[in-house]
């Protein structure tokens, strides 16, 4: 049997292309401002990006990865245990522990590769309880590790499981801060207080909440003042900073022991210079211009307030991450490929990555007011012509 021959999503997208469809790796030849892309020779308006504060195509950041190449070159050769580190990652980490209220921070090649870091931490007597709307790279840390895995669907199961654990091993409960295709949020405050009840440790994933929200950007566990009572924060740089590369932080003494531990760390190459150093530039800004992630914020609950009316529900969303959900994949692709038809390219996603067929729309602090009710205007003309309402 060719191992290479398995039934897969490579043939789910075969289907929607001989309908019309085609939604995936399409490649733009331009990136303007962020807000628009040229796909095919046609600009369209990017209304699906994670860059949430438009921060990719900033001059000062993009002038600051131009210049660390130049110092440091294209890549380091090496891990950061061994040869790979430089001032510049040290910077970054220290910087990012006191954005995130943690004492020390680890930075990693992807935000998937510090979420796969949380293996380490799984012994043969541990548990993992993950939340079921998790990030792949949160599945697939907890199946690389040791232990059990007992995944749940809110607070009250999770209560169940922790109740129903064999005392002895560790427990980790493990959860999306804001979960990445339905843009909901996890109930932290709950979390915490389980957590600290049944004596688990809690990490959270904040790839889509560090740069957006909390008073000075530091994520949702600072919009409650929860910080100092998470064990272990991991995020992307890849999102709301406008770069690439993952993020581990908590105390000095976690950090170090998964430095040293987690192979997705110990085993790859230190994130580039020039991606570390938009990072950098990326967290000044993000904390000298807090009207950006205002922006960000106001233009996702225009989206949100404007497809309602037109009877669009994206609940349970309340972030910049905007759902519209459709029967089936059938559905769904046909109102992404009426949308991009009219200059909207949107995310159109379904199983495994969400629960159901849906379009995924995001904008950043790039696009402004009129770019709303262009979205908009689109989502609203293609929903007549195919008679459907989501
Ligand atoms: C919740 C969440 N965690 C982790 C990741 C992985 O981040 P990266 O793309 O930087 O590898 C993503 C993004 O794809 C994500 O949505």
């Amino acid at each position: 049997m060719d191992p290479f021959a398995k039934p897969g999503l490579h043939q789910a997208e075969a289907i929607l292309q001989a309908h019309g469809v085609d939604a995936y790796f399409r490649s733009a030849a331009e990136r303007t401002g962020d807000s628009h892309v040229v796909i095919d020779g046609r600009k369209v308006l990017m209304a699906g990006s994670g860059d949430y504060l438009g921060l990719s195509t900033h001059p000062r950041v993009i002038e600051a990865a131009v210049a660390a190449v130049r110092r440091f070159g294209t890549g380091v050769g090496g891990s950061r245990a061994l040869n790979g580190t430089l001032d510049l990652h040290r910077e970054l980490e220290g910087r990012l522990a006191a954005f995130l209220g943690q004492e020390a921070a680890a930075v990693t090649g992807s935000g998937f590769q510090a979420n796969l870091a949380l293996s380490a931490l799984l012994g043969r007597d541990d548990i993992a309880f993950t939340d079921a709307r998790n990030h792949a790279s949160l599945i697939d840390a907890v199946r690389l590790g040791w232990g059990k895995v007992r995944s749940y669907r809110d607070l009250a199961h999770l209560r169940e499981r922790l109740a129903a654990a064999p005392s002895g091993g560790g427990r980790l409960i493990i959860t999306d801060s804001v979960f990445s295709m339905e843009g909901d949020v996890a109930d932290l405050r709950g979390l915490v207080a389980l957590a600290e009840e049944y004596d688990a440790k809690l990490v959270i994933d904040a790839a889509h909440d560090m740069g957006v929200f909390g008073p000075d950007g530091g994520g949702l566990a600072t919009s409650y003042g929860l910080e100092g009572r998470i064990d272990l924060i991991t995020g992307a740089l890849s999102k709301a900073f406008g770069s690439v590369g993952g993020v581990l932080a908590g105390s000095a003494d976690n950090i170090r022991y998964l430095d040293h531990n987690a192979r997705s760390v110990l085993f790859s190459t230190a994130l580039p210079p020039a991606s570390a150093a938009a990072a950098l530039a990326a967290l000044e800004i993000i904390l000298a211009e807090p009207e950006r992630r205002a922006r960000t914020l106001d233009l996702a609950g225009a989206l949100h307030s404007g497809l309602r009316e037109l009877g669009y529900d994206t609940r349970p969303s309340t972030t910049p991450i905007i759902p519209v959900r459709f029967a089936d994949m059938a559905a769904a692709g046909a109102f992404w490929a009426g949308l991009f038809e009219a200059g909207v390219f949107t995310n159109l996603v379904g199983p495994p990555a969400s629960a159901g067929a849906m379009l995924r729309l995001s904008l950043t602090a790039n696009h402004d007011d009129a770019d709303v009710t262009t979205v908009l205007e689109a989502v609203s003309a293609v929903g007549h012509r195919l008679h459907s309402n989501g």
